[in-house]
């Protein structure tokens, strides 16, 4: 086994071993790719100021996520097809979160079901609704959430409709996979991924299937999210389900001043600040270039929280310094996932853990919360208000 001492070490196992379909599915970005590659860039533009002789004893990542405490402020985030990256991932995901001390967010199209992942869980999880036409399954869906001891709902604003993914379409994204010569070619190659799939039952969007009106097969993702997911979401309807549901509420798909306003005025406990991975609007900013504008407008009125982009403790600490109170990963578990299972969750959530701790130290900072702007070098036309005309 090689020595894993950073996340893009697990990605590279992760790739060997898993169906083409399942990385390019994970491993993409809408149309052009260039909020997706933006997300990532402008993570690294910006510098870390070291400061040396400062006591760095007793550190501490720990804090809390809308009054959760956690063990650093980094929550999984939704993914859709976890099961797809390996056996049962939505269940192993969220088992190494439990674990570690952080959130772990089911999303809607899952795999493991939301009873499945409860089941084999002890606390509760977060659980990431999309809406979907039919009034009778959304209703009962958050019944489900409810029942399974879910307390968060992430209401995921910013996907009505499912951005163009040219490599999704090219492979014929399915879960489970379809037969063609090229997946078949393909999945010859993936025997360990393969075997581990033959061993479990779940294969199918277990929160769909057999729960939606007319559904058997919501195989493919892009068909089913066009037929079914509701395009007539609007605010007064997030409205109603923050109101509606007795817990804390989480608003994610943030990225602009005016929304972030407006979802506060929802009464939603935080907002995420996101351009889902670079999976929707091609050509938006990068979450991290308009988040001191988010935070300076609507910072002292409800948490603000970020993801896309972060693929380490050093992005964690940016983030928190520029003023997000939790940050989220995706495609960094989802990478630990596919290579290694639930220790390679465990894997990723340890490597950035001590990235942040070990980085914290030599920014001269003893704990996470104290994080704040002159951490930084951030260069001068960063922030989007005072590089556009706004
Ligand atoms: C769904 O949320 C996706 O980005 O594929």
């Amino acid at each position: 086994m090689p020595v894993i001492t950073n996340v893009d070490d697990l990605k590279k196992i992760y790739k060997r071993r898993t169906p083409k379909m399942f990385y390019d599915y994970a491993e993409t970005g809408s149309w052009t790719e260039q909020t997706f590659h933006d997300n990532v860039n402008d993570f690294a533009d910006i510098r870390l100021r070291q400061k040396v002789a400062i006591d760095m004893s007793g550190r501490s990542t720990a804090t809390q996520m809308i009054g959760q405490d956690v063990s650093m402020p980094v929550a999984l985030a939704p993914v859709g097809m976890t099961g797809m990256q390996h056996a049962d991932g939505e269940i192993k995901a969220a088992r190494a979160a439990e674990a570690f001390g952080v959130p772990f967010t089911l999303s809607t199209m899952s795999i493991c079901s939301i009873e499945d992942v409860a089941e084999h869980t002890t606390n509760p999880f977060w659980f990431q609704v999309y809406v979907l036409r039919d009034e009778d399954f959304n209703r009962r869906l958050l019944d489900r959430a409810k029942a399974a001891g879910c307390t968060t709902l992430v209401i995921t604003a910013d996907l009505q409709i499912l951005g163009q993914r040219h490599k999704d379409l090219k492979n014929g994204l399915s879960a489970p996979p379809k037969l063609t010569l090229a997946s078949i070619a393909n999945l010859a190659t993936k025997v360990p991924w393969g075997l581990e799939m033959l061993g479990t039952k779940r294969r199918f969007f277990g929160n769909i299937v057999g729960h939606a009106k007319n559904v058997e097969n919501a195989a493919d993702l892009g068909a089913w999210t066009h037929e079914q997911f509701d395009p007539t979401l609007d605010w007064k309807r997030i409205d109603k389900m923050v109101k509606d549901w007795d817990g804390k509420v989480i608003i994610k798909g943030i990225l602009d001043v005016e929304d972030a306003k407006r979802a506060v005025k929802t009464g939603a406990d935080a907002i995420i600040v996101s351009n889902h991975g670079g999976r929707q609007l091609d050509g938006a900013v990068s979450s991290i270039r308009i988040l001191s504008d988010i935070v300076d407008a609507v910072g002292d009125k409800i948490e603000v929280h970020i993801d896309s982009g972060i693929r380490s403790g050093q992005d964690v600490l940016k983030a928190m310094a520029l003023g997000a109170k939790g940050t989220y990963i995706g495609r960094a578990f989802i990478y630990g996932l596919g290579a290694m299972g639930q220790e390679g969750v465990t894997k990723t959530l340890e490597v950035i853990h001590k990235e942040l701790d070990m980085s914290m130290a030599l920014c001269g900072e003893q704990h996470v919360d104290n994080l704040n702007p002159n951490n930084l070098l951030i260069p001068k036309d960063f922030k989007i208000s005072e590089a556009y005309d706004f």
